[in-house]
């Protein structure tokens, strides 16, 4: 039935280009159901005739059947390497040593790209539709896993991909030709990354040191079906082939293969417009080597603003001719250069472990180091996660290991350089009594954290404190200040801060009357503050700065609020079952409840009128007390995470950026900040607030 047939053929146009506006324009057109509905479709009527089943319909992209082994196939061509520089002086060196070889005066363009750090693929085309995938290998010979590199969404499986929108301007193009191989790098984007990364601890299972181990671990998977589950993509930079159609006889323009681009530029134009993503955002072309350095050097500040990993610049000669005629040194073309970024892993010693603790009880390991530099930052501390984590990567006091510091992500140890190891590393023990409290710890089922459950635990009334002191916003009363009053046994609760009696105070080391009256009038101004702020202050779970505004829009006091069930709590837009459920769960506790009283004995705000609602968040709301002001966040700040800090800033009219350039107004500083934003924010002057100024900035 030819209806089928040509139904068959619109759906597949179709789905293809709604994959391609979503997975490479980032512009769908199409919700994901009509999305579906269309693949549904396709699929019903593919099974009623599947002799009409191609290669490159788009119902092929998951499910193929696994294999035992991967096939070796040997590249067209050798799929070369590349030379490295550290340093701008390194790339003057190298462009010093190549234009002696080249003709004097001859002008000279650089393309800059970014050096995606994941795994080089070959795609080959037949006719415009995708026959072969394969690894890079020794660069002569690489393995053939075309049904894995089916299931990334980003790779055409028919090119050109047509836009009908008219965004890939298609008519400068050569005709097709019969054969295309293209180069690219199959990635995991860093978000992707540590989402499965928590993913696979949840599981117990082994977690990748980094986004191109998970790349390549998800690529070299012999089932398909599971490298369908990782999130990969791929950005293209290189046709390592061209065949073109054999034409009628007619002159046929010497050197270059008739109908390939010339240059890099047209390279990544080429591949653009037939479909293929390419590093847009990043990707330039320069007329001066300089130019290009200045513009990789930009490119060290703002590396944690892209989706992916890169680990340097690459820096081309545009002319492909002069390019070929520099030739290969060992496997690395004269014409092209990486500049590598700072590395951010390191590796040190670990010499001891000791122990945090949460305001929920939460015991964490963490590892303390001889101090080592990362990315401009001396680390001496890293977070070993949890006792589960040391256990499957087996690491011992003692151990050299690798730390990794990425972007504003607390450092971590990643693991343990085994081949270093003398004999005399010591296992690392979990505690089985609380640091702080000596009670015996627990292990929630499900959990991978060991907890500390005695409520009185100094250690956690330490963190609750500390919590309560910033959202409640007393100045001046520092984490020092703190420990003194629980060692002193001043302070068992929060709620004990406003009985503290200048007496009291007088007999602390360093108080005199000034500080100790200073003191007692920052506690008792805090008594006033608004309801949003008491409801964060309380250290409820899940309920940070935007829950908490939402609930003093739908509850006068905190009566009310402890009243809701999980069904009321729900109704709410914003609040989802994990976090009603955790509310629920705190106002059950007896010493909660007598907490709140007590607190509402010592004079602190318990009711307020209802608050109007504020915009969704996400949508900035013109004329808000933000507008025109760009705000970048570094950092963990003590009671908002970031998706929080981006949602009170835009519903506020203000933007959010993730790297700091001139044109931001404020630095959001939290604990741990980032190097890189915090010091460039200096540079340019920016002004930097924590929290607590963010927050006062809105009564401006
Ligand atoms: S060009 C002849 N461009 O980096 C082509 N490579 O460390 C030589 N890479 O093996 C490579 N991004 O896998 C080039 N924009 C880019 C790249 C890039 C990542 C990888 C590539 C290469 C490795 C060398």
């Amino acid at each position: 039935m030819a209806d089928v047939q040509t139904r068959i053929a619109e759906l597949r146009r179709q789905l293809n280009l709604h994959n391609y506006r979503y997975h490479v324009l980032d512009s769908p057109l199409i919700s994901d159901a009509e999305y579906d509905k269309l693949m549904a479709e396709l699929r019903r009527l593919e099974a009623e005739r599947p002799e009409l089943v191609t290669p490159d319909s788009p119902t092929q992209r998951v499910g193929g059947q696994p294999s035992d082994k991967f096939v070796k196939v040997r590249h067209p061509r050798s799929i070369l390497s590349l030379g490295n520089a550290f340093e701008a002086d390194g790339v003057r060196a190298w462009w010093e040593r190549i234009g002696k070889l080249l003709p004097e005066d001859a002008p000279i363009a650089f393309v800059v790209e970014p050096k995606i750090d994941g795994l080089t693929v070959v795609l080959h085309y037949h006719d415009g539709v995708l026959v072969q995938g394969a690894t890079r290998g020794d660069g002569e010979v690489g393995e053939d896993i075309t049904p894995n590199l089916r299931t990334i969404r980003a790779i055409p499986l028919h090119i050109p991909v047509q836009d009908l929108t008219g965004l890939g301007d298609l008519s400068g193009l050569q005709s097709l030709p019969s054969t295309l191989v293209v180069r690219g790098e199959a990635y995991l984007p860093i978000a992707a990354f540590e989402k499965l990364n928590e993913e696979l601890a949840a599981a117990g299972e082994k977690t990748f040191a980094n986004p191109r181990n998970g790349a390549a671990g998800s690529l070299r998977q012999l089932d398909p079906r599971i490298t369908a589950r990782r999130p990969l993509s791929i950005l293209c930079y290189q046709i390592v082939e061209f065949s073109p159609h054999p034409l009628p006889p007619s002159p046929v323009p010497s050197g270059q293969e008739r109908g390939m681009p010339p240059t890099q530029w047209e390279t990544l134009e080429y591949l653009e417009a037939m479909g293929f993503p390419i590093a847009h955002e990043v990707n330039r072309r320069f007329d001066s080597l300089d130019q290009a350095i200045a513009y990789c050097e930009a490119w060290v500040e703002k590396r944690d603003s892209l989706p992916f990993e890169a680990d340097g610049m690459v820096i081309k000669i545009d002319d492909l001719g002069v390019q070929a005629a520099l030739g290969v040194v060992g496997r690395d073309p004269r014409g092209m250069l990486a500049l590598k970024f700072p590395a951010r892993e390191a590796t040190t010693q670990l010499n001891s472990v000791t122990f945090n603790i949460g305001r929920t009880g939460t015991i964490n390991p963490v590892a303390l180091l001889a101090p080592i530099e990362i990315g401009g930052v001396i680390v001496e501390r890293a977070t070993l996660h949890n006792f589960d984590d040391i256990a499957r990567k087996d690491i011992r006091i003692g151990d050299t290991v690798t730390v990794v510091r990425r972007g504003d992500v607390i450092p971590y140890v990643v693991g343990p350089v085994t081949d270093l190891r003398t004999g005399k590393e010591q296992e690392i023990r979990a505690p089985d009594k609380c640091p702080f409290c000596d009670t015996p710890v627990t292990r929630q089922e499900g959990v991978v954290a060991l907890c500390c459950p005695n409520r009185d635990c100094p250690g956690r009334v330490d963190r609750q404190v500390t919590h309560f002191v910033y959202a409640m916003d007393m100045e001046g009363l520092g984490e020092r200040i703190v420990n003194q009053l629980i060692d002193e046994g001043l302070v068992r609760d929060v709620a004990d801060l406003y009985s503290i009696t200048h007496e009291q105070l007088l007999e602390l080391e360093g108080f005199a009357d000034k500080k100790a009256t200073n003191l007692l009038n920052t506690i008792a101004a805090s008594k006033s503050r608004p309801l949003v702020r008491v409801l964060m202050a309380l250290g409820v779970p899940g309920v940070g700065s935007t829950v908490a505004e939402l609930l003093t829009q739908h509850f006068s006091s905190l009566d009310e609020l402890a009243a809701a069930d999980v069904d009321r709590l729900q109704t709410i837009e914003g609040i989802g079952p994990v976090t009603a459920q955790s509310i629920v769960e705190w106002f059950g506790h007896k010493s909660n409840c007598a907490l709140v009283a007590k607190l509402e004995k010592v004079g602190v705000r318990m009711r307020e009128a209802k608050k109007k609602a504020a915009p969704a968040a996400g949508g900035a709301l013109a004329g808000g007390p933000f507008t025109g002001k760009t705000f970048v966040v570094t950092g963990t700040l003590p009671t908002m995470s970031r998706e929080e800090a981006a949602a009170f800033i835009k519903s506020r009219g203000g933007k959010v950026t993730d790297s700091v350039s001139k044109k931001t107004s404020y630095l959001v500083v939290g604990a741990d900040p980032g190097g890189t934003k915090y010091n460039k924010a200096q540079e340019l002057g920016v002004e930097m607030i924590d929290e607590a100024a963010l927050r006062k900035l809105v009564g401006k």
